[in-house]
């Protein structure tokens, strides 16, 4: 049968095949497409938006806090539309208890301490909003921020899986000390060993030292900003597509990548090299001169960015503290 079909395939004119498998990937993809323009229109789901806004807003408060150098009076929009995103869901009567609004209030709550330890006066645009937060919200605490240093950070390393695994933090503060290529070797070399579809090893590395590249690349980055430049390497992680045999096996570059980057980052922190994954979510212009930049060929989907570089003797990173197993999962016994 294959050979048959190969045998009809090798006839066709290349337009034809090319019209054939642009339709089979249409019908493919489009059940998927629709469900994501349908969420965006008629999902009515207050709750489930406006924690995802709360997230959004105080992750970006809490990479603010943890930057190597942070900016006295920071995101002062985000700080804004953070307060009003959680008087809203006050206003739906949302539980207090939700993870999302309690980091957002103590988010907030760091920030203000964090200028009134510098002597830093927000300006009153801010500071009405930041009111709102103290005196409504007196209890809600949430995790704070974690100050560290290289030898705590990394004693866990040799530790039993439980433990190393709760140890490594997406880091976000580098020295210039070079990372070895063979150091980054084994790292990949242990990334290498995550499962993938038929063991078909999709995952390609791309290591960027070059200033110049990784310059480039950062610029078109949209998550770097405060430490991106500090990056002394920039893992690149890309997936081929011909290892895929058809359209319903698109999405195995994705997550083969997911399941190999995960490893990567465990190896990295095993090596004591921190590490943050950065976001390949980017129109089709960045996509192209990354592409560019890095030559990466047409038959390559990029998925993923990882900043590396060795700690400094102090730095912070961001607690982005968890969501509960149970508040996860669905049983069906
Ligand atoms: C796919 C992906 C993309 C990410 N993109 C960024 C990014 O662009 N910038 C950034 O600072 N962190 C980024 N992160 C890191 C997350 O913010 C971080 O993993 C999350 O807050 C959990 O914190 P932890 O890694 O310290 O456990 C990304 C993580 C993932 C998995």
């Amino acid at each position: 049968m294959e050979a048959l079909k190969r045998k009809i395939r090798n006839k066709l004119p290349k337009g034809t095949l090319y019209f054939y498998y642009l339709c089979t990937a249409v019908k493919a993809c489009l059940p998927d497409i629709k469900r994501r323009v349908h969420d965006k229109v008629y999902n009515n789901s207050e709750s489930d938006k406006v924690k995802r806004d709360l997230t959004l807003s105080y992750h970006i408060i809490e990479k603010g806090l943890t930057m190597p150098v942070p900016r006295p009076g920071f995101g002062k929009a985000v700080v804004i539309g953070l307060v009003n995103t959680i008087v809203k869901y006050q206003k739906l009567n949302l539980p207090e208890a939700e993870l999302e609004f309690k980091q957002s209030v103590s988010v907030l709550k760091e920030y203000i301490e964090f200028h009134k330890s510098i002597y830093y006066q927000l300006d009153q645009e801010v500071t009405a909003k930041l009111d709102i937060i103290e005196t409504r919200f007196k209890g809600i605490e949430g995790i704070k921020q974690i100050r560290t240093n290289k030898d705590e950070y990394f004693q866990h390393i040799q530790k039993p899986f439980d433990q190393f695994c709760i140890s490594r933090y997406s880091v976000r503060n580098y020295t210039n000390q070079e990372i070895s290529l063979p150091v980054l070797y084994e790292c990949i070399e242990l990334a290498q060993k995550s499962p993938s579809f038929c063991n078909r090893q999709p995952t390609r590395v791309k290591i960027v030292k070059s200033a110049e590249k990784k310059k480039a690349i950062l610029d078109i980055q949209n998550g770097n900003r405060g430490f991106g430049d500090l990056a002394e390497t920039l893992l690149v992680i890309t997936s081929v597509i011909s290892t895929t045999k058809d359209i319903h096996e698109r999405n195995e570059n994705h997550l083969n990548g997911g399941m190999f980057s995960m490893t990567l980052l465990n190896a990295l922190h095993f090596h004591k090299i921190a590490a943050c994954s950065l976001n390949w979510s980017v129109s089709n212009d960045k996509d192209v001169k990354i592409r560019e930049i890095l030559n990466i060929p047409n038959n390559e989907v990029v998925l993923l960015i990882i900043s590396c570089g060795y700690v400094p003797d102090e730095f912070s990173v961001a607690s982005s503290p968890r969501k509960k197993a149970e508040e996860i999962t669905v049983e069906h016994l």
